[in-house]
Protein backbone atom coordinates (compact mmCIF):
# COMPACT_ATOMS: atom_id res chain seq x y z
CA UNK A 1 0.00 0.00 0.00
CA UNK A 2 1.23 3.43 -1.02
CA UNK A 3 0.89 5.40 1.91
CA UNK A 4 0.05 9.29 1.08
CA UNK A 5 0.71 12.06 3.86
CA UNK A 6 -1.43 15.34 3.09
CA UNK A 7 -0.85 18.42 5.23
CA UNK A 8 -3.62 20.44 5.99
CA UNK A 9 -2.88 24.05 5.94
CA UNK A 10 -5.24 25.25 8.08
CA UNK A 11 -3.25 24.63 11.14
CA UNK A 12 0.14 27.13 9.05
CA UNK A 13 0.70 30.49 9.71
CA UNK A 14 -1.79 32.20 7.26
CA UNK A 15 0.44 35.04 7.66
CA UNK A 16 2.87 33.17 5.42
CA UNK A 17 1.12 30.29 3.40
CA UNK A 18 4.01 30.56 0.67
CA UNK A 19 6.75 29.45 3.48
CA UNK A 20 4.20 26.90 4.62
CA UNK A 21 3.86 25.16 1.35
CA UNK A 22 7.49 24.75 1.00
CA UNK A 23 8.19 23.37 4.78
CA UNK A 24 6.01 20.70 3.95
CA UNK A 25 7.05 19.91 0.16
CA UNK A 26 8.01 16.20 1.03
CA UNK A 27 4.56 15.70 1.51
CA UNK A 28 2.09 13.75 -1.38
CA UNK A 29 -0.11 17.08 -1.32
CA UNK A 30 -1.58 19.82 0.61
CA UNK A 31 -4.79 19.81 1.94
CA UNK A 32 -6.76 23.07 1.40
CA UNK A 33 -9.59 23.17 3.60
CA UNK A 34 -12.34 25.40 1.74
CA UNK A 35 -15.20 27.09 4.39
CA UNK A 36 -18.26 28.97 3.92
CA UNK A 37 -19.36 29.90 7.16
CA UNK A 38 -22.37 28.42 6.15
CA UNK A 39 -21.49 24.09 5.39
CA UNK A 40 -19.29 24.67 8.52
CA UNK A 41 -19.59 27.50 11.17
CA UNK A 42 -15.81 28.48 9.88
CA UNK A 43 -14.67 30.79 7.19
CA UNK A 44 -11.35 30.25 5.77
CA UNK A 45 -9.74 30.88 1.89
CA UNK A 46 -11.86 31.02 -1.15
CA UNK A 47 -11.31 31.55 -5.09
CA UNK A 48 -8.32 33.64 -4.96
CA UNK A 49 -6.29 32.24 -2.85
CA UNK A 50 -6.61 29.03 -3.94
CA UNK A 51 -5.60 30.76 -7.31
CA UNK A 52 -2.18 32.05 -6.37
CA UNK A 53 -1.63 29.13 -4.16
CA UNK A 54 -2.23 27.03 -7.05
CA UNK A 55 1.12 29.12 -8.97
CA UNK A 56 3.32 28.99 -5.69
CA UNK A 57 2.79 25.25 -4.54
CA UNK A 58 6.36 22.99 -4.73
CA UNK A 59 3.39 20.05 -4.31
CA UNK A 60 0.01 19.53 -5.58
CA UNK A 61 -3.27 20.95 -4.15
CA UNK A 62 -5.54 18.76 -2.79
CA UNK A 63 -8.54 20.93 -1.89
CA UNK A 64 -11.25 19.89 -0.05
CA UNK A 65 -14.67 21.85 -0.04
CA UNK A 66 -17.02 22.29 3.00
CA UNK A 67 -19.06 24.65 1.14
CA UNK A 68 -22.64 25.03 0.00
CA UNK A 69 -23.53 24.56 -3.35
CA UNK A 70 -20.92 22.37 -4.53
CA UNK A 71 -22.50 21.75 -7.63
CA UNK A 72 -21.49 24.83 -9.71
CA UNK A 73 -18.62 26.00 -7.15
CA UNK A 74 -16.22 23.09 -7.51
CA UNK A 75 -16.40 23.96 -11.28
CA UNK A 76 -14.86 27.61 -10.50
CA UNK A 77 -11.99 25.72 -8.42
CA UNK A 78 -11.13 23.17 -11.00
CA UNK A 79 -10.24 25.54 -13.73
CA UNK A 80 -7.57 26.66 -11.57
CA UNK A 81 -6.14 22.86 -11.95
CA UNK A 82 -5.94 21.94 -8.73
CA UNK A 83 -4.78 18.17 -8.66
CA UNK A 84 -7.96 17.09 -6.89
CA UNK A 85 -11.22 18.36 -5.54
CA UNK A 86 -12.80 17.11 -2.38
CA UNK A 87 -16.96 17.87 -2.64
CA UNK A 88 -19.29 16.66 0.76
CA UNK A 89 -22.02 14.24 -0.45
CA UNK A 90 -24.67 16.07 1.87
CA UNK A 91 -23.78 20.20 0.08
CA UNK A 92 -24.28 18.26 -3.59
CA UNK A 93 -27.34 18.30 -5.80
CA UNK A 94 -26.17 15.53 -8.45
CA UNK A 95 -23.35 14.35 -6.86
CA UNK A 96 -22.91 11.49 -9.84
CA UNK A 97 -23.03 14.54 -12.08
CA UNK A 98 -20.63 16.78 -10.40
CA UNK A 99 -17.66 14.07 -10.31
CA UNK A 100 -18.44 13.17 -14.17
CA UNK A 101 -18.32 17.35 -14.90
CA UNK A 102 -14.93 16.96 -12.69
CA UNK A 103 -13.48 14.11 -14.75
CA UNK A 104 -14.43 15.73 -17.95
CA UNK A 105 -12.31 18.85 -17.15
CA UNK A 106 -9.53 16.18 -16.28
CA UNK A 107 -9.51 16.73 -12.11
CA UNK A 108 -9.65 13.83 -9.69
CA UNK A 109 -12.70 14.05 -7.79
CA UNK A 110 -13.62 13.04 -4.11
CA UNK A 111 -16.77 12.67 -2.13
CA UNK A 112 -16.92 12.86 1.46
CA UNK A 113 -19.12 12.51 4.07
CA UNK A 114 -19.12 14.19 8.06
CA UNK A 115 -19.25 11.58 10.84
CA UNK A 116 -23.04 11.04 11.02
CA UNK A 117 -23.39 10.35 7.15
CA UNK A 118 -23.50 6.43 6.20
CA UNK A 119 -20.37 5.38 4.22
CA UNK A 120 -22.91 3.15 1.78
CA UNK A 121 -24.08 6.53 0.26
CA UNK A 122 -21.10 6.89 -1.22
CA UNK A 123 -21.21 3.34 -2.88
CA UNK A 124 -23.25 4.05 -5.99
CA UNK A 125 -20.73 6.90 -6.74
CA UNK A 126 -17.26 4.70 -7.13
CA UNK A 127 -17.62 4.40 -10.57
CA UNK A 128 -17.14 7.92 -11.33
CA UNK A 129 -14.63 9.01 -7.90
CA UNK A 130 -10.79 8.84 -7.59
CA UNK A 131 -11.15 9.20 -3.95
CA UNK A 132 -13.33 8.58 -0.41
CA UNK A 133 -12.55 11.09 1.96
CA UNK A 134 -14.43 9.87 5.55
CA UNK A 135 -14.41 12.63 8.12
CA UNK A 136 -12.71 11.52 11.54
CA UNK A 137 -14.06 14.85 13.53
CA UNK A 138 -16.85 17.14 12.71
CA UNK A 139 -15.55 19.56 9.81
CA UNK A 140 -14.83 23.17 10.51
CA UNK A 141 -11.90 23.43 12.55
CA UNK A 142 -8.04 21.91 13.20
CA UNK A 143 -7.07 20.73 16.09
CA UNK A 144 -9.99 18.38 17.31
CA UNK A 145 -9.98 15.22 18.77
CA UNK A 146 -10.71 11.83 16.51
CA UNK A 147 -14.53 10.92 16.57
CA UNK A 148 -13.91 6.53 17.22
CA UNK A 149 -17.66 5.64 16.09
CA UNK A 150 -16.18 6.96 12.46
CA UNK A 151 -13.34 4.46 12.16
CA UNK A 152 -16.24 1.48 11.16
CA UNK A 153 -16.68 3.28 8.05
CA UNK A 154 -12.85 2.61 6.85
CA UNK A 155 -13.19 -1.19 6.38
CA UNK A 156 -16.21 -0.84 4.88
CA UNK A 157 -15.20 2.00 2.55
CA UNK A 158 -12.23 -0.44 1.54
CA UNK A 159 -13.92 -3.52 1.00
CA UNK A 160 -16.37 -1.60 -1.78
CA UNK A 161 -13.16 -0.30 -3.28
CA UNK A 162 -12.02 -3.21 -3.77
CA UNK A 163 -15.23 -4.65 -5.33
CA UNK A 164 -15.15 -1.80 -7.79
CA UNK A 165 -11.81 -2.97 -9.21
CA UNK A 166 -11.10 0.78 -9.64
CA UNK A 167 -7.67 2.29 -7.73
CA UNK A 168 -9.36 4.77 -5.39
CA UNK A 169 -7.88 6.50 -3.04
CA UNK A 170 -8.95 6.36 0.44
CA UNK A 171 -8.64 9.39 2.63
CA UNK A 172 -9.09 10.10 6.43
CA UNK A 173 -9.25 13.73 7.65
CA UNK A 174 -9.24 15.24 11.34
CA UNK A 175 -7.81 14.09 14.38
CA UNK A 176 -5.01 11.66 13.05
CA UNK A 177 -1.51 11.31 14.92
CA UNK A 178 1.63 9.83 14.82
CA UNK A 179 0.09 7.85 17.70
CA UNK A 180 -3.40 6.57 15.51
CA UNK A 181 -2.00 6.62 12.18
CA UNK A 182 -1.50 3.57 11.98
CA UNK A 183 -4.57 2.42 13.48
CA UNK A 184 -6.34 3.90 11.06
CA UNK A 185 -3.98 2.48 8.05
CA UNK A 186 -4.06 -0.89 9.27
CA UNK A 187 -8.10 -0.12 8.97
CA UNK A 188 -7.88 0.44 4.99
CA UNK A 189 -6.84 4.41 4.61
CA UNK A 190 -4.11 5.01 2.58
CA UNK A 191 -4.36 8.70 2.52
CA UNK A 192 -3.81 10.83 5.63
CA UNK A 193 -4.73 14.59 6.42
CA UNK A 194 -2.87 16.37 9.52
CA UNK A 195 -2.86 19.78 10.36
CA UNK A 196 -1.93 19.95 13.82
CA UNK A 197 -0.13 16.93 13.71
CA UNK A 198 2.20 18.27 10.81
CA UNK A 199 2.08 22.20 12.00
CA UNK A 200 3.16 22.12 15.71
CA UNK A 201 6.26 23.24 17.64
CA UNK A 202 8.46 20.31 15.42
CA UNK A 203 9.82 20.64 12.26
CA UNK A 204 6.86 19.82 9.45
CA UNK A 205 8.73 17.74 7.33
CA UNK A 206 10.04 15.61 10.51
CA UNK A 207 6.64 15.44 11.53
CA UNK A 208 5.65 14.41 7.85
CA UNK A 209 8.11 11.41 7.80
CA UNK A 210 7.11 10.20 11.22
CA UNK A 211 3.76 10.01 10.21
CA UNK A 212 4.20 7.92 6.88
CA UNK A 213 6.33 5.72 8.57
CA UNK A 214 3.78 5.20 11.23
CA UNK A 215 1.79 3.87 8.93
CA UNK A 216 3.70 2.17 6.54
CA UNK A 217 4.06 0.12 9.86
CA UNK A 218 1.41 -0.80 9.99
C1 LIG B 1 -11.48 20.07 9.42
C2 LIG B 1 -10.57 20.02 8.23
C3 LIG B 1 -9.30 19.30 8.46
C4 LIG B 1 -8.45 19.87 9.56
C5 LIG B 1 -7.63 18.78 10.14
O1 LIG B 1 -12.73 20.51 9.01
O2 LIG B 1 -11.21 19.40 7.14
O3 LIG B 1 -8.56 19.19 7.26
O4 LIG B 1 -7.59 20.90 9.14
O5 LIG B 1 -6.92 19.28 11.23
P1 LIG B 1 -6.35 18.31 12.35
O6 LIG B 1 -5.40 17.37 11.70
O7 LIG B 1 -5.69 19.25 13.31
O8 LIG B 1 -7.53 17.60 12.95
ZN1 LIG C 1 -10.00 18.91 5.35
Amino acid sequence: MTVKINPSILSADFGNLEAALHSIDTADAAHIDVMDNHFVPNLTIGLPVVKRLREISPIPLDVHLMIERPDTEALRYAEYGVESITFHLEAAKDALKLARDLKSMGIKSAVSVKPGTPIEEVFPLLSEIDMILIMTVEPGFGGQKLIESTLEKIPLARKAIGESGREIVLQVDGGVTVQNIGRLAALGADCFVAGSAVFNEADPKENIARLRLAAQNA
